[in-house]
Formats: C-alpha cells, sequence, structure tokens
C-alpha cells in the first residue's frame, strides 16, 4: 500500500488504550501504525518513521520476561514517546529505577508540568490528567530531568530533549486528560517535525489510484451488506474500477424497514455509482428455512448457513474473479495480532467462510489501515449520504436476532414497523436538542466555508442520553390489553438502548421519559400486533446488547 511520507510508529505493549493512541496520532493529521513490541527493530527503522510512540502495558518493566524494547531504540536517533508502562520501560532500559509505589494511582489527578519542555508548549501549568499505575519511576536515568509530578508521583513526566527522549506517566490519549491532544500533537507535529499529511481526500485520491494500479482490467467481486465498512468499499471501488465491480447484497427478509431499497436506491442502477449490483431476494428462502426454529444459535447458524448458499449460487453466476473484496478495517487487523504483517480475512459472520468457495486469485481490502471513524469520513468524501456512513452497528442475522423465538414474515413486519417509529423519535428528539444547544462539548472546528462547526469524534454533537445503539426487538409475550371496545391478545415489543463505548460493556441510555411516552404510544397506535411496550433497564453484563 502507499504510506504517507510521513509514519508514526506505535509499539504495542499491550496497553488497553494502543488504538485510542493511534486515532489520536491519526486525528493530529499524521498516518502512524501498530506493532508489537516483538517486532525486529531493523524491520521498524527500514519504515523510515519520523517517531516512536511506546504504549502502556500490563506488566512490571523489572520483572523477568516483562515486555521490553531493543536498548539501540533509544539510540535511532528517531524521537521516541513512552507512556505509562512505555515510560517506565525506557527510564529501566536507560539506567533509571522503576519500583511498586505503596498504593495505586488512579484516576483524574492534578498535575503541575514544566511548560518550557516542549512536550508541553501551550499547556497549562495546572491540569488535569488520568493516572493509572502502580509502578513508578522512582530515580531518572542518566540525562533526563522531570518535567511534570502530582502530589503522589515525583516523576509523572521526564525527557532527555538533546536525544529527543520523552516519557509521560499518565495518558494524554485519553479524553478525561483533556489537554493531552496538545501534548501528542506537540510530540508529533512538534518535535517529530511532521507537516500533517494525513487526509482523507488525498487518501481517497491515493487509493483510488493504487486500487487501478493493482487490479487493472481485473474482475472484483464484493459482498456488500449494506453496513457502513462494506458501502465505503463498495463506493472506492466503484469510483477506482467502475463496472469491474460487481457488489452481491442478499436481502435476508431481515433488514430494518425498507433497508433492502435503501441499499439498492445508493447502488443500484439508478444510484450514484457505476457498478453492477446484484440484489438477491432471498426473504422467502429464510422464513422457510427458520419456520418453527426458536433457539437461537440455532436461528443464528441457518441464517449464517443461507447466507453462504445464496452468496455461493450468485458468485457461480458470476464466474470466477480476480478479486475478491473485504471490508477489513484496522482494528480488525489489530486484533488479530497481525499489526499489518500480513493479511488477515475478516471472520464476519456476513461473510465468513465466504474465499472456500469462490473461484478468485486475491484478497483486496481498501480500508485496511482505517479506524471507523476513518471509514465514516471516506464515505462522506465518496459522497455517500450522513445516514448511511453514521448508520448504527447493526448484526450480521439482523432481525433474526431481534425477534425472540420462531422468526415469521408478520413478526418480522412489526418488529420492523415498530424500530422504524422509534428511531424516527429518537432522531427528532436528538434535532429539537440539537437547536437549544449550539455550543460544543468536545471542540469547535471550522469548516471549509470559514463557518463554525460543532463535531464530536466526527459527528455532530449529540444529547447527553443519546444512545450509542438503539432498537426494537419483538419479545415472545402475547398480553391482554384492551383497543376501543375490543379485547386484544398481542404482542409486547421491547425498547433497547445502550450506551457504550466498545460494545463490550454497555449500560442502559436515559432517554427522556417523554420521548419513550411518545414512542410508546406511536406503536401501539400504528403498528397492528402489538398491545405492550416494556424499556429495557438491563446493563451488559449480565445482559447482552441483542435479545439472542
Ligand atoms: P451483544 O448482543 O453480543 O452485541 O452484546 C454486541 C454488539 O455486536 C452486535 N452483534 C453482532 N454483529 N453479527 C454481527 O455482525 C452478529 O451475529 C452479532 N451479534 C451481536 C450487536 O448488535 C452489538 O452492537
Amino acid at each position: 500500500m502507499n504510506r504517507p511520507k510521513e509514519l508514526i510508529l506505535v509499539i504495542d505493549f499491550g496497553g488497553q488504550y494502543n488504538q485510542l493512541v493511534a486515532r489520536r496520532v491519526r486525528e493530529c493529521n499524521v498516518y502512524c501504525e501498530i506493532y508489537s513490541y516483538r517486532t525486529p527493530l531493523e524491520k521498524l527503522l527500514a519504515m523510515k518513521p519520523a517517531g516512536f510512540i511506546l504504549t502502556g502495558g500490563p506488566a512490571s518493566c523489572y520483572e523477568e520476561g516483562a515486555a521490553t524494547c531493543a536498548p539501540a531504540l533509544f539510540e535511532s536517533g528517531v524521537p521516541v514517546l513512552g507512556l505509562c508502562y512505555g515510560a517506565q520501560l525506557m527510564s529501566y532500559v536507560l539506567g533509571g529505577n522503576v519500583e511498586r509505589a505503596s498504593m495505586r494511582e488512579y484516576g483524574k489527578t492534578e498535575v503541575e508540568i514544566d511548560t518550557t519542555s516542549a512536550l508541553f508548549a501551550g499547556v497549562s501549568p495546572k491540569t488535569t490528567c488520568w493516572m493509572s499505575h502502580f509502578d513508578y519511576i522512582s530515580r531518572l536515568a542518566p540525562g533526563f530531568r522531570a518535567t511534570a509530578h502530582t502530589a503522589n508521583c515525583p516523576v509523572a513526566a521526564a525527557e532527555d530533549a538533546a536525544r529527543g527522549l520523552y516519557a509521560i506517566q499518565f495518558h494524554p490519549e485519553v479524553l478525561h486528560t483533556p489537554e493531552g491532544s496538545k501534548m501528542l500533537y506537540n510530540f508529533v507535529r512538534g518535535i517529530c517535525g511532521c507537516s500533517g499529511d494525513w487526509k482523507m481526500d488525498t487518501f481517497v485520491q491515493d487509493s483510488i489510484k493504487a486500487l487501478r494500479e493493482k487490479i487493472g482490467d481485473g474482475r472484483v467481486l464484493l459482498a456488500l451488506s449494506g453496513g457502513v465498512d462494506s458501502s465505503v468499499a463498495a463506493a472506492l471501488l466503484s469510483k477506482a474500477v467502475g463496472n469491474q465491480l460487481t457488489c452481491v447484497f442478499v436481502d435476508h427478509g431481515l433488514l430494518r424497514k425498507n433497508e433492502g431499497d435503501e441499499v439498492e436506491a445508493v447502488f443500484g442502477p439508478s444510484g450514484n455509482f457505476k457498478l453492477n449490483f446484484v440484489r438477491v431476494n432471498a426473504q422467502e428462502r429464510y422464513y422457510a428455512k427458520l419456520a418453527g426454529v426458536e433457539e437461537p444459535e440455532h436461528k443464528r447458524k441457518i441464517i449464517g448457513e443461507e447466507f453462504i448458499r445464496v452468496f455461493e449460487e450468485e458468485a457461480k453466476k458470476i464466474g470466477a474473479v480476480d478479486f475478491l473484496a473485504q471490508g477489513t478495517i484496522y482494528p480488525d487487523v489489530v486484533e488479530s495480532g497481525l499489526g499489518g504483517e500480513s493479511a488477515v480475512i475478516k471472520s464476519h459472520h456476513n461473510v465468513g467462510g465466504l474465499p472456500d468457495f469462490v473461484d478468485f486469485k486475491e484478497i483486496v481490502e481498501p480500508l485496511r489501515n482505517l479506524f471507523k471513524d476513518e471509514v465514516r469520513k471516506a464515505g462522506l468524501a465518496l459522497g455517500l449520504s450522513r445516514d448511511l456512513v453514521f448508520r448504527q452497528p447493526f448484526p450480521g442475522p439482523g432481525l433474526g436476532v431481534r425477534i425472540v423465538g420462531e422468526v415469521t414474515a408478520e413478526k418480522v413486519r412489526i418488529v420492523q414497523d415498530a424500530d422504524a417509529i422509534y428511531r424516527e423519535e429518537i432522531a427528532k428528539a436528538a434535532e429539537a436538542w440539537r437547536k437549544n444547544h449550539v455550543s460544543c462539548v468536545e471542540g469547535t472546528i471550522i469548516n471549509e466555508n470559514g463557518e463554525k462547526e460543532c463535531h464530536r469524534n466526527g459527528e455532530n454533537e449529540n444529547p447527553p442520553w443519546m444512545p450509542d445503539q438503539y432498537f426494537a426487538a419483538l419479545t415472545n409475550v402475547r398480553s391482554v390489553g384492551v383497543m376501543g371496545d375490543e379485547r386484544t391478545y398481542d404482542y409486547a415489543v421491547c425498547l433497547r438502548a445502550v450506551k457504550t463505548i466498545d460494545f463490550m460493556t454497555a449500560e442502559a441510555a436515559q432517554i427522556p421519559f417523554e420521548v419513550l411516552q411518545t414512542v410508546m404510544s406511536r406503536i401501539i397506535n400504528e403498528v397492528r400486533g402489538i398491545n405492550r411496550v416494556f424499556y429495557d433497564l438491563t446493563s451488559k453484563p449480565p445482559g447482552t446488547i441483542e435479545l439472542e
């Protein structure tokens, strides 16, 4: 792949924030990649990085077998910033001392810093930082001076500026260190001298060129789910190779309301992209296979296997292709532990197993180096709508895991209608909130027209209660109600809404009661087959986000 000229290497020591460090660097418009600490130094230096950042990690650097790095890293002349474990390791390797403190320093902490350090230029002399450490630097390595301290930590930062070596005990990458981004900016743009050549428009243009070169006049096949990653991959590939690309979109009848038509409107013949779009309407096939099946894992298995069968049939019609395209993104690469070193095939529910039966020569993964927020930016740069680009996560088995018990066409209709009302009302309430809250919480950027725009992680600002994922699910409970003068015996729908950062843990979102009431009354009045609405308060764990 064509790397931007300027590169920062993030060396991963197993810290929980390693991807966040990399994202913050990229927010400074500087490209970076994450590599394991086990990667040989020669290989790292051969990439000609402008700087290294050593991440945090769970170990103690003085213990036998602890993660370490070659001492020559610090002699290479390339600036190095150590964070938390990385800071301790730098001190330890260079002759300082690291010890276990009597108490762990954890949480938001006031730190006093020396603003004459290039790392802290423009930062307030007293600022807040996020600490999370037991070990601490008890004696500085020769040549180093302390540049920050807290009440309990004598060396909250240190440096040997002449050698370009910087250490920070706290975590500048998390939002709990409000001036942390400035520190990382000072390192990559100031100390490492990067000018900031990582821009999404440039990435898109460079990728189009590189894809054209790689694909030549070859044929490409992509399984399009309508989700963010596969949609952005389709848009990028279609700009690069036009109708050498065939996208197969399987409508399994378990999509949200109108979603199949929305995907077709964007990528089909009347959309803005030039490609071969094949929509397979497999609804009836899926409902027939799912009839009478109640057990959640059994349902998932049927949906997954049926997807492969349908795709296989389509692939046979198309014949041999040169490339199979996948929407793999950078977190998939990092989480697989490969750190960008070799090809990964995303074992995503939707595409699992595809390479076994599709006749192709090579895989192309045009989004392999992008984080999710960058994929979204690329999508916008390619002309996809905000609605599509900021779509919520949607499970591969779709509404199949949002209908408790047996799936039928009628239940799909009920849950689709209820879910559409729920999403519509949340969008309305969020929009009303935005009208009354013009101030920005997490930063203001100036757009191309010189106007101020509120952005939070690339999205428009949202109300504090705004869930990260929300949907209606159909319970298997039927209960008695009264509608007009008639007794009803209908289903109960469950409204789920969670706040989550990583989707591994989640809390129920505190949607205002009046919004929930509006949703309830609209669902009961407008959706035939529902006479009761529940709001799910369960956190994860012990619950999962989906009902099945
Ligand atoms: P759970 O329900 O496990 O969900 O708490 C965590 C996140 O993953 C999504 N999810 C899936 N995504 N295939 C997918 O592609 C699946 O089978 C699947 N199951 C859950 C879920 O929507 C949530 O965002």
